[in-house]
């Protein structure tokens, strides 16, 4: 084969490849817009050329306009612009009540004492062949009644890991939340670890210093703590164990193989240095119960994001949800580059197809919901507008 030729063949494969992907995107788009008018809260087409400007949050500024190809703008198809945002009561209800014939997050929020005893062996939910055996000491950590029980709170904040919240100023308004959920989100590459497990401490004015509700993904032990390696490290995640002081501590252990070890490492933490935190580990069912919800209401997530998780569970005891740090998009609405994760040095990788999760979908989602008024998403500094 020539050189030339072999050139024309290479072109013609990218082209085909490249025609597959806008057709893939559009069959998306097309399934979304033909569901659009038959849900209430459907993600209307999120569109990353349109300049629609709604008055979604601060963000909706004329610099927008000029914000870059990649993230969308807030704003939605849906009739004129609507600068306040006003909590629709009625349609938090409804989605409340929606949610609860798929799970009810009081009880799958952690398996309870009752339902497992030590060498019980647990099938992983990602990885079925995987199996592992339930320990003595992870038994001591299982809960005997939900962390959740009979809590209401009227108003909670998810806080997620965006780089997003850099420079927010969004910490004060974050912690006058009733209820604060944070958590890692997933990560692959291995980065200059800072602190995790929520590392708020120096981020304070960003993102805040409370938390009720901590969820820790085994591998951030792994990739924040250096696999407890050596004495220092072993401190210092004891040290983020403790601040969690009082707080839930929410760990998928039988989520995905491979965790194991770290899960017993800080099982075997909490326990030998009796810390004050409340252990949930979730119920086997919740992510097949969180992903169905969402299927049934046409948002064909793959795998749930922690913080899909956390927004769907959270429905069941806060009134009005607040949503800071979930921006899936390597630029802001005016074109500066955004940071994957607040905290560390990782590049930009929404786009991975290696990623099990749906992110832009999952932020449409989420911000038609927010137009809706059934949650509220924050993507701009916390400043004026408290
Ligand atoms: C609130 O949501 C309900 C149900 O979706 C809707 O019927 C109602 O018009 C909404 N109210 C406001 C003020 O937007
Ligand atoms: C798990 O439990 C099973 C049955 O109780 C036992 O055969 C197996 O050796 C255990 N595996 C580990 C890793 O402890
Ligand atoms: C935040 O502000 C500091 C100081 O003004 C600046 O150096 C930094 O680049 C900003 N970071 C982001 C992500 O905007």
């Amino acid at each position: 084969m020539s050189f030339e030729f072999r050139s024309l063949m290479f072109g013609i494969l990218i082209l085909l490849i490249i025609f597959l992907i806008i057709a893939d995107i559009s069959e998306v788009q097309e399934e979304i817009g033909n569901h659009g008018s038959t849900r209430k809260f459907y993600p209307q087409s999120f569109s990353p050329k349109s300049n629609r400007d709604d008055g979604t949050e601060v963000d909706a500024s004329p610099a927008a306009e000029t914000g870059g190809s990649t993230p969308p703008s807030l704003g939605t198809s849906s009739g004129p612009p609507t600068p306040e945002w006003i909590f629709n009561k009625t349609l938090s209800n409804s989605i409340r009540k929606n949610i609860l014939k798929f799970l009810d997050a009081e009880r799958d929020i952690s398996i309870l004492k009752g339902t497992l005893k030590p060498g019980d062996v647990v099938h992983y939910i990602f990885d079925r062949h995987s199996t592992v055996n339930v320990s003595e000491s992870l038994y001591r950590l299982l809960p005997a009644v939900s962390p959740m029980k009979d809590q209401h709170h009227q108003r909670c904040a998810i806080v997620g890991n965006s780089g997003i919240l850099l420079n927010s100023s969004c910490g004060g308004q974050i912690d006058a939340h009733d209820f604060i959920i944070r958590h890692e989100t997933p990560q692959k590459k291995k980065t200059t670890p800072l602190c995790n497990l929520a590392p708020v401490e120096e981020f304070a004015g960003d993102v805040g210093r409370r938390t009720s509700l901590v969820t820790m993904n085994p591998s951030v032990v792994q990739r924040a703590f250096q696999d407890l390696s050596s004495e220092l490290w072993r401190g210092r995640f004891l040290r983020r164990l403790r601040d969690l002081e009082g707080s839930v501590l929410w760990i998928p252990a039988f989520m995905a193989k491979g965790g194991e070890e770290r899960v017993e490492w800080a099982v075997h933490l909490i326990l030998q240095h009796a810390l004050n935190v409340r252990t949930a580990f979730p119920s086997l069912r919740l992510l097949h119960a969180v992903r169905g919800y969402w299927l049934t209401n046409k948002v064909l997530i793959k795998r749930p994001t922690t913080g899909l998780l956390m927004y769907t569970m959270a429905t069941r005891f806060c009134e009005e949800i607040h949503l800071y740090g979930f921006w899936p998009f390597p630029r802001d609405l005016r074109g500066n580059p955004v940071k994957y994760h607040y905290y560390d040095a990782l590049s930009y990788e929404y786009t991975s197809h290696a990623s099990p999760h749906t992110m832009p979908l999952e932020f449409s989602t989420l911000r038609a919901l927010h137009s809706q008024g059934a949650l509220r998403l924050h993507t701009g500094p916390c400043g004026a507008d408290t």
